[in-house]
């Protein structure tokens, strides 16, 4: 049976009270759709820890800083509550801009250092897109829980400061990446790579791990570069955005993994911005 689609605020609070009443544990699991087993994974670790589970599908336009991107991000709704449906969750919330956004919305919601570096530094009032739209799914849906990719680790981090600034009473739960055979991280945005460019893709997580292995017996970042990034041009990657080794609490950028680290990338492929991070 295809989910409870609910799209309207005070529909979405008139389900969720019962369920506070009655003390059962909700788990969300924050989406901008085009699901994939990533995402699966996530709604699948949120039904073995919680009582009642939302998935949320919107497709944030404050966290897009390239109007290009928001108009070619995928949105497959009808898909996405196809492949939700053997998990038989308790809601999918699907907000419009106006349920999100109403008329005269004026509230930013910024984390500060962690968001400096990385896709911070390079999406430019990205995660303050996030921070907002996420600390909103928090309290519509009054979850106790909420999962989160490992993908985009810098988010994750984001997130859990964010709800323990602003004592939203929800615990961030992170969860593996999920990769194709090949390596490639699973994402949304691979929907987007052409067949060529599905071929190459693969390359970036590649040279992660040679990377990351060479860290791991002691090497130094500033002489794996320079092989790394010819590695990735001769792939067909055109910007590599970064490519950074930064301590795992707090992502202080290093040279050498002398801390818990992880390397993390992102890069232009075929018009298509991939990222990806690895523990060292
Ligand atoms: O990771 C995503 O898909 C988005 O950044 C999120 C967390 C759903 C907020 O829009």
């Amino acid at each position: 049976m295809i989910d409870p689609i609910i799209r309207d605020r005070a529909a979405l609070r008139a389900m969720v009270t019962p369920w506070k009443r009655a003390g059962e544990t909700i788990g969300v699991v924050p989406t901008m759709g085009a699901l994939h087993d990533g995402h699966l994974s996530l709604v699948a670790a949120a039904k073995a820890a919680c009582d009642r589970v939302i998935v949320t599908i919107f497709v944030n336009p404050k966290q897009f800083n390239n109007a290009q991107d928001l108009a070619n991000y995928p949105r497959t709704e009808e898909a996405d509550a196809r492949k939700l449906e053997r998990f038989d969750v308790d809601a999918i919330w699907v907000p419009d801009g106006d349920q999100m956004y109403p008329e005269g919305f004026a509230t930013t919601v910024s984390i500060s250092g962690l968001t400096d570096c990385l896709c911070g530094a390079t999406r430019p009032g990205h995660f303050d897109g996030v921070a907002t739209v996420v600390s909103k799914l928090f309290l519509q849906t009054g979850a106790d829980k909420a999962f989160f990719g490992e993908k985009d680790f810098q988010q994750l981090q984001v997130v859990t400061r964010m709800a323990a600034d602003l004592d939203i009473p929800v615990e961030v739960v992170g969860c593996p990446t999920i990769r194709e055979e090949d390596g490639l991280a699973m994402s949304s945005r691979n929907l987007l790579l052409s067949d060529r460019a599905r071929v190459y893709a693969p390359v970036l997580n590649a040279v992660m791990e040679n990377v990351a292995a060479a860290l791991r017996e002691g090497a130094a970042m500033a002489d794996l570069l320079p092989d790394a990034m010819k590695r990735l041009e001769r792939a067909g990657f055109t910007d590599v955005d970064y490519l950074e080794l930064r301590a795992t609490d707090g992502l202080a950028l290093l040279e050498r993994a002398e801390v818990p680290a992880r390397l993390f990338a992102a890069a232009w492929l075929a018009g298509v911005r991939l990222i990806d991070n690895i523990a060292v």
